[in-house]
């Protein structure tokens, strides 16, 4: 296949190791990349948003690799963020986390760190100030999730990166110019008839279910969905919901966009133009099939942890498990996973103290998916969050209840799944 690839002076200058080896190996990486998908150019970025930081899923050799970038001199040239490690910071060793693990846990990010990258430990970095893209801005983002919530509901572009290609392209402030930054490629190929209710954060995890088996890594164009006539996606339907249908279209399926039709801002200003004259249709009158499926051990009563916050609980999300447990006390526990920034600003608000009240914890800088729960002797989860009730089964290797927030805090304070 001929070679379509145009690197600029400066962009053949760091090639050819003028700004030293690792900026060189991470040039490399990204013209591999543009070379695989056909890409013309590359594309300044203005963020970066890395995965695989948990040293369970990258182990020693992960570790070595990033020690090696990190003293080659690689450091990045644009604001870079991280994703939750396997623990949070200041709890691991009352978790009962080991040594063995905590250790290279935090010379990964201290590699990371190293490298000039923010070591804000979550996937959602649209909800901090300062790392919130603005539309049309070009990212390299790793976390599919966010990759997911970008696109869709902010319309920046980003491709689904993968962690080492997220850090190079943050260390030559660029990426290759396919896919999702292209035009053509952000149009609809599905319609997505929605003709049931959609109402709560566990409803649009049951929805993303549905859609993410049926579409692959197709673009939804979705209508039926309610919202109309508000300001924005996010006032429409709550950023809760937006995280957890985003992050359960990448989870099983493989989508990085979707368009709400009428609401989210390229549907809004584009409208059916936006869709593919050959777009497939799928009509959903019923979210009980997918129910069935994410609730994946009907059998199960007694809970060993409740976890909510998948993406990583808003302020919005804290402050309503907060009033939930205003006066009550937890018979077994829970987590609700958020960034450290939001955990700072819910604390100031009084949230994080509620919470804590009634035996919870409001945890930092991991969730249940990424840390080692065999460590902490936890085989059994209830979640309302679409994602972690499809990976944490095998991540972690727990049984699983999935329902709405009010069954998940039942199950908190009750410590039984009583749905
Ligand atoms: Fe975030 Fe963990 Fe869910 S990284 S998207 S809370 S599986």
């Amino acid at each position: 296949m001929a070679d379509l690839l145009r690197l600029t002076a400066e962009e053949e200058a760091m090639l050819a190791g003028a700004e030293g080896p690792g900026v060189r190996r991470a040039m490399e990486i990204v013209v591999a990349l543009a070379r695989i998908y056909g890409a013309t150019e590359l594309a300044p970025i203005t963020h970066a948003q890395i995965a695989g930081v948990s040293y369970k899923n990258i182990g020693d050799a992960g570790l070595a690799f990033l020690n090696d970038w990190a003293n080659e001199g690689a450091r990045v040239r644009v604001p870079t963020t991280l994703n939750p490690m396997g623990m949070e910071r200041g709890k691991w060793q009352a978790w009962g986390i080991r040594r063995d693990f905590a250790v290279p846990q935090l010379s990964v990010v201290d590699a990371f760190i190293k490298m000039g990258v923010t070591p804000t430990l979550s996937c959602t970095p649209y909800l901090f100030a300062g790392h919130r893209p603005r539309r049309g801005d070009v990212l390299a983002w790793a976390e599919s999730s966010a990759v997911a919530y970008a696109n869709s509901v902010i319309a920046a572009r980003s491709n689904r990166e993968g962690g080492p290609s997220a850090l190079a392209a943050a260390i030559v402030g660029r990426t290759a110019r396919y896919g999702y930054l292209l035009d053509e490629n952000r149009r609809a190929n599905w319609i997505v008839e929605v003709r049931c209710p959609v109402r709560s954060v566990a409803d649009f995890g049951a929805l993303s279910y549905i859609v993410g088996k049926a579409v692959g890594n197709g673009v939804p164009w979705f209508v039926g969905l309610e919202g109309l006539h508000a300001a924005s996606a996010e006032e429409a339907f709550g950023v809760g919901a937006l995280k957890t249908l985003g992050a359960g279209l990448a989870a099983y399926g493989a989508v990085a966009l979707y368009h709400i039709a009428g609401v989210t801002p390229e549907a809004r200003d584009l409208g059916e133009q936006l869709i593919r004259p050959d777009a497939k249709r799928l009509v959903i009158e019923s979210l009980d099939e997918a129910y069935r499926v994410m609730d994946a051990d009907p059998e199960l009563r007694r809970i060993d942890l409740v976890t909510i916050g998948c993406p990583h609980a808003s302020l919005e999300e804290i402050r309503e498990v907060a009033e939930y447990l205003r006066g009550k006390r937890l018979a077994t526990r829970l987590w609700v996973t958020t960034g450290q920034i939001t955990r700072e600003e819910a604390a100031g608000l009084g949230y994080v103290a509620e919470i804590e009240a009634a035996g919870g914890e409001v945890v930092a800088d991991t969730c249940a998916v990424v840390a080692p729960m065999h460590m902490l002797d936890v085989r059994s989860m209830a979640t309302n969050a679409g994602k972690m009730a499809c990976y944490a089964p095998m991540h972690s290797d727990v049984k699983m209840r999935f329902g709405d927030l009010a069954a998940c805090l039942e199950a908190a304070v009750t410590g039984e799944w009583r749905g």
